[in-house]
């Protein structure tokens, strides 16, 4: 694994909507090169980028239709090389986002899938062996093909799932996981990942990572297949790094992945920290962390120390976090705790600014409910606040069209913006090892229903307690250490009286014990 990994703050990049150099009105690999230093300067170490390889985009690029040839609409694969390199000199690096589970139907492979005549890829795909039979359990294309059968999907229904087999078969046309057409699957899969590594990439997010194997509840054969794609990057490129979009990290890091996702799906209590109907770091102060503690435990222990359980600001499929946080004093306590957690943070395009989610727009390319967190970065006061020279309605995704819509200009000059507020965060991690990925956290004080919550972070050489009240009263409790000198605070410091700490109102500090 690649020692950066260590003490990286990754940030995701939606190309659709980063910035646009040619001014079509999408985003592309030399809009990305012109805003590397904006990533640097923020202090993230390492980018993920979401797909973009050749799709006809009917989710967004999720549905490949070319693994390997750039989407001409982001540049060439000479100028996706020219992006890792330009990556590099900066010090950054960079993930492409592989989406080994299936394609789309506009694929070579699928349609070769599809002719009646048994050629090499009649097996790259989940059929069963009749149009009238339909695959148990999971959705299907069925009536477009010569071919007698029907076709299992993933995700939305023109996404067929590539066969890599099933753990338990109990129908003729289900093929083991050792059978030669998974196995000619999997060789593919390691392919594609030799070819962009070898352009220069420094390793892939795992797009549905726990879903190749099917008939699998444990996730064995799954678990499995990735092992030996770990050993195949053991042995052939030992820097590249992946991460799960899994969310069951006691899995997927026994599975070889270096680092898993905790998710809006998955047993993870994730979305009790920022959306439900009362987030714990919401100012009303009605939310529980006890629950999601109780979890993430449960994760931390079972993973063993064999990776980095990720937790991210939000992502492409999920609601800005203002959406539920909007109060920016509300956000900067979240990153409060954030920034602070054990493995790599990760964050999304625009949250170090604080966008918000577009509400009311129409989908665009299989966003639905998720396009508003897809929309155009804000980077400043010019047209199209500097995402791109097009007409407005040229744009891939509507612009926020709030006025007063933060940007990445107005808050480099404020020095109480989020983004400075998330920047300094990110110096005092990197500048603290109890801070960082590895290091070891116990919860200090969690209680159910109840505010602040604490936990302690250590290496052989530090200690430092994490406390944090998002409510807007003040609170206090009983706790066995005493904070000496304080790394961090916002919203006020903790103070002692009558052997209890104080914690101020929508407050979080970091203290050396
Ligand atoms: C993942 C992606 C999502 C995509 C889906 C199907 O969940 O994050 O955007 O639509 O997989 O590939
Ligand atoms: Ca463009």
């Amino acid at each position: 694994m690649g020692q950066w990994l260590d003490n990286a703050v990754f940030y995701e990049i939606y190309p659709q909507t980063f910035k646009d150099s040619n001014g079509d009105g999408i985003g592309d690999f030399q809009g990305i090169i012109e805003k590397l230093s904006h990533i640097k300067e923020l202090g993230c170490t390492a980018i993920w980028m979401n797909p973009c390889f050749e799709s006809p985009f009917g989710d967004a690029g999720y549905d490949v239709s070319d693994y390997y040839k750039a989407a001409p609409r982001y540049g060439t694969n000479d100028d996706l090389k020219r992006l890792f390199e330009e990556v590099h000199k900066m010090g950054l690096y960079l993930l492409l986002d592989l989406v080994p589970g299936h394609t789309s139907i506009e694929h070579e492979w699928f349609k070769e899938s599809m002719k009646a005549e048994k050629n090499a890829y009649t097996d790259r795909y989940v059929w069963t062996n009749s149009v009238w039979d339909e695959p148990e359990g999971m959705g299907c294309i069925r009536g477009i093909s010569q071919r007698d059968g029907s076709c299992a999907v993933n995700f939305f229904s023109n996404q067929p799932a590539l066969n890599y087999g099933f753990y338990k078969t109990d129908r003729p046309w289900q093929q083991t996981v050792d059978a030669p057409g998974p196995q000619a699957t999997l060789d593919e899969l390691k392919n594609i990942m030799r070819f962009w590594l070898d352009l220069g990439c420094d390793g892939f997010r795992v797009d549905m990572a726990h879903s190749l194997v099917k008939h699998d509840e444990e996730g064995k054969g799954t678990m499995a297949l990735w092992r030996s794609v770990r050993t195949m990057l053991d042995e052939e490129y030992p820097k590249a790094v992946m991460i799960s979009e899994w969310g069951e990290p006691d899995k997927s890091l026994q599975g070889g992945f270096h680092m898993d996702f905790l998710l809006h799906f998955g047993p993870s209590r994730y979305n009790d920290l920022f959306r439900c109907e009362e987030p714990y770091f919401s100012s009303r102060g009605k939310g529980d962390i006890s629950e999601f503690v109780k979890k993430y435990m449960d994760s931390y222990e079972k993973s063993d120390r064999k990776g980095l359980i990720c937790i991210p600001s939000g992502n492409h499929d999920m609601d800005r976090l203002a959406r539920h946080l909007p109060d920016v004093h509300e956000l900067k306590v979240a990153y409060g705790f954030l920034l602070s957690m054990p493995g790599a943070p990760f964050i999304y395009y625009g949250d170090e600014i604080g966008m918000r989610y577009v509400e009311d727009i129409v989908s665009v390319e299989g966003g639905y409910d998720r396009t508003g967190s897809r929309s155009p970065m804000q980077w400043d006061d010019t047209k199209n606040a500097g995402f791109s020279d097009a007409p407005a309605e040229k744009l891939y995704i509507p612009l926020d069209p709030d006025e007063n819509r933060p940007t990445v200009q107005k808050q480099l000059a404020d020095p109480q913006s989020l983004y400075h507020e998330i920047k300094k965060l990110i110096q005092i991690r990197q500048a603290n090892p109890a801070l960082q990925s590895n290091a070891e956290i116990d919860f200090v004080y969690v209680e159910k229903d109840m505010y602040p919550f604490a936990y302690l972070r250590s290496t052989d050489g530090q200690k430092i307690l994490v406390i944090i009240n998002p409510s807007s009263a003040e609170t206090s409790f009983a706790c066995s250490y005493e904070p000496k000198e304080t790394i961090y605070s916002f919203g006020g410091e903790v103070s002692v009286q009558d052997g209890k700490l104080i914690v101020p109102a929508g407050s979080c500090g970091y203290y050396c014990v």
